[in-house]
């Protein structure tokens, strides 16, 4: 599967029950039950490349995995040596947090990850982290991975923060866990706050007042987790672009976790003039529901602030506002430089190859709104570009090359597609 042709769509009306469930809670409840002091239960794990690796690198630290394909049971009496790498493949989210988790374990452990991962940036979770007493390194001065790590007693810390980076605070959180003493952590705006309620319902003390948060390390280990993973609502997006950007259409996106910290992005659809309505269904460590969202006309909008809640959905944000009325403007959001790919630089060069004027800046770029045009485009092995020039090709046809990496986080992406649209895959 190396290419895709997608044709354009006419209107549409679905319901779909099977978005891929949620990569950062995913990842989260494997490594946070090797804290618990009985068995984890998680139903809906999400089954693709990124979260795999972590549940088969929690394996190799010695926990007991039983799985019958619906549910995971994961028990653990303490951190093991892994004799094993520890891959995390394309997983930032996967390396920053074992960071954290493995930088009080007793003993030594090599973490790495495919050839984009391992150009990604580590410093942002090493520099904290050897501050506090931890014994890491990696290539470029401890920047790169592989990254190794000797397990080390781990001092309290207060530190700030200057991204909004929620794999920087989970790192450091479940650092804190360990540390000698009552630890604090702050950051610049609110970034996805996962870790915070799942630990908290774990029974962890983690305390968040505004922007910080105050971890008193765990006297014993934590509860046992109970969880089923919720809809991704950056992969549930993907499909709420197709109907804004197909006359007529609507969806209901069932079952996605409804957490205030990553539904910005149908925020901005709606401010874009998108219809969405959102229906509470449950509320287990942080609110799940539906999805409706209906077409009606895009207009231009500004985004600005709250960057870390929409960082994700931002590359399909784009396909949106390419076919909205008006000029967009993307601010604030340089982290999308050290995201999967330079996703500033690929959606600006897709955009442009589809015929739509955009201008780059340092922190994000200007789309003018206009006519798509069909084209071709490289994902440059980033799932969520690939996703993104995907379903732009609703409106005009596409092909879009390097599609492994929707394996990453959406293995069935294309199976839902195809209700929608043909699609000839190759
Ligand atoms: C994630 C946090 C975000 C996000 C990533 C998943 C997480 O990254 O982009 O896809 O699960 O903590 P940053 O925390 O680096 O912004």
């Amino acid at each position: 599967m190396s290419k895709v042709l997608v044709s354009p769509a006419s209107s549409f009306s679905l319901s779909i029950d099977s978005i891929a469930a949620d990569k950062s809670i995913s990842h989260r409840s494997v490594m946070f039950a090797m804290l618990a002091n009985g068995e984890s239960t998680i139903e809906n794990f999400l089954r693709a490349e990124d979260t795999m690796n972590s549940l088969e690198i929690v394996k190799n630290l010695g926990a007991k995995v039983s799985d019958d394909g619906k549910i995971i049971k994961i028990s653990s009496d303490g951190i093991q040596e892994s004799f094993e790498v520890l891959d995390c493949g394309n997983s930032g989210t996967g390396m920053r947090l074992f960071c954290g988790l493995l930088s009080s374990a007793n003993g030594h452990f090599i973490l790495t990850g495919d050839k984009y991962l391992r150009s990604r940036p580590m410093k942002r979770v090493t520099t904290p982290l050897l501050s506090i007493g931890a014994k890491l390194d990696g290539r470029e001065d401890g920047d790169l991975a592989p990254l190794s790590i000797r397990g080390a007693s781990l001092q309290a810390f207060n530190y700030e923060s200057k991204i909004a980076s929620a794999q920087v605070k989970s790192c450091m959180i479940l650092a804190a866990l360990r540390a000698d003493g009552v630890c604090t952590y702050s950051e610049p705006e609110l970034s996805r706050d996962h870790t915070e309620r799942m630990l908290t319902g774990m029974g962890a003390d983690v305390v968040v007042e505004g922007l910080q948060t105050t971890i008193t390390p765990m006297k014993e280990l934590l509860k046992p987790l109970t969880i089923r993973v919720p809809a991704d609502p950056s992969s549930a997006f993907f499909f709420a672009v197709a109907v804004a950007i197909t006359e007529g259409s609507s969806i209901l996106l069932e079952g996605v976790t409804l957490n205030p910290t990553r539904i910005e992005a149908f925020k901005a659809l709606e401010r874009m003039g998108t219809d969405i309505t959102y229906i509470l269904t449950d509320n287990k460590y942080e609110p799940i529901g539906d999805i409706a969202v209906k077409y009606a006309p895009l207009k231009a909008i500004t985004v600005e602030e709250n960057i870390s809640w929409l960082i994700d959905e931002l590359p399909a944000l784009s396909i949106a506002m390419a076919c909205a009325d008006g000029e967009s403007l993307v601010k604030n959001a340089e982290e999308l430089r050290v995201k999967e790919s330079d996703r500033i630089s690929t959606v600006v060069e897709g955009l442009r190859s589809a015929n739509i004027e955009v201008h780059e800046y340092k922190d994000g770029y200007k789309i003018v709104g206009g006519i798509l045009k069909s084209a071709k485009v490289d994902s440059d092995g980033d799932h969520r570009i690939a996703m993104s020039f995907i379903i732009a090709g609703l409106k005009c046809g596409m092909e879009v090359t390097d599609l492994e990496c929707i394996n990453t986080s959406f293995p069935n992406f294309f199976e839902l597609l195809q209700k929608i649209t043909k699609v000839e895959l190759s």
